[in-house]
């Protein structure tokens, strides 16, 4: 599978997740569904950090919005942390969850039918078959240490610092499951299943 079909195939997962996490009443299915958009949602961004936007970088004009593409990243993980850091049954939830719902679906389609599809136009199909098997291992050692492991490279080293010394941004504990082989679905051919 080549990166932009990984990709698009985790925005539609990433997709679900969010709005089931709308949808769903049941506390500890809720709670097992927030953490799993939470780790899915976290090696996602690095695989595309690491992969994705070199090869953006690399292929595309300098006008191109990569750079943009990438500070959205760092709005989504804060977003997330922030979703992940108050109790489920909390009145903010609810509303906090619209916000960040807005903001990751709005990143999700730019990035979909703007970037991508220029990449699809002017990078080698090789390269895009090579990146997406990079992009796939990323992604499931990424999935394998969770949103509690990426968190801090995500937020970055200062941020971890400065709420380490306030006390604050801890991880809201939830019954998080063993990433399944399931979820990682975006090998390639001939790549190794990642678990
Ligand atoms: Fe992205």
């Amino acid at each position: 599978m080549n990166i932009i079909e990984c990709v698009k195939q985790q925005h539609r997962k990433i997709d679900t997740l969010v709005r089931q996490l709308e949808t769903i009443n049941e506390e500890e299915e809720r709670s097992k569904l927030r953490v799993e958009l939470a780790d899915f949602l976290a090696a996602h961004i690095v695989a595309e950090n690491e992969i994705l936007m070199p090869l953006l970088a690399k292929h595309l004009e300098p006008g191109a919005r990569v750079p943009e593409s990438k500070e959205e990243h760092d709005v989504v993980a804060f977003t997330i942390n922030h979703l992940m850091s108050i109790p489920l049954s909390s009145p903010t939830f609810p509303p906090r969850l619209r916000v960040f719902k807005n903001i990751l679906l709005d990143h999700l389609e730019e990035e979909e039918y703007g970037l991508i599809q220029q990449l699809r136009q002017v990078a080698p199909k090789e390269e895009l078959e090579k990146a997406g098997k990079a992009f796939a291992r990323v992604f499931c050692d990424g999935l394998r240490g969770g949103w509690g492991k990426l968190a801090q490279s995500l937020l970055g080293a200062e941020r971890a610092k400065t709420k380490k010394k306030m006390g604050k941004g801890k991880v809201v504990a939830g019954k998080r499951a063993p990433a399944k082989k399931a979820v990682c679905k975006t090998q390639t051919k001939g790549t190794k299943e990642h678990q």
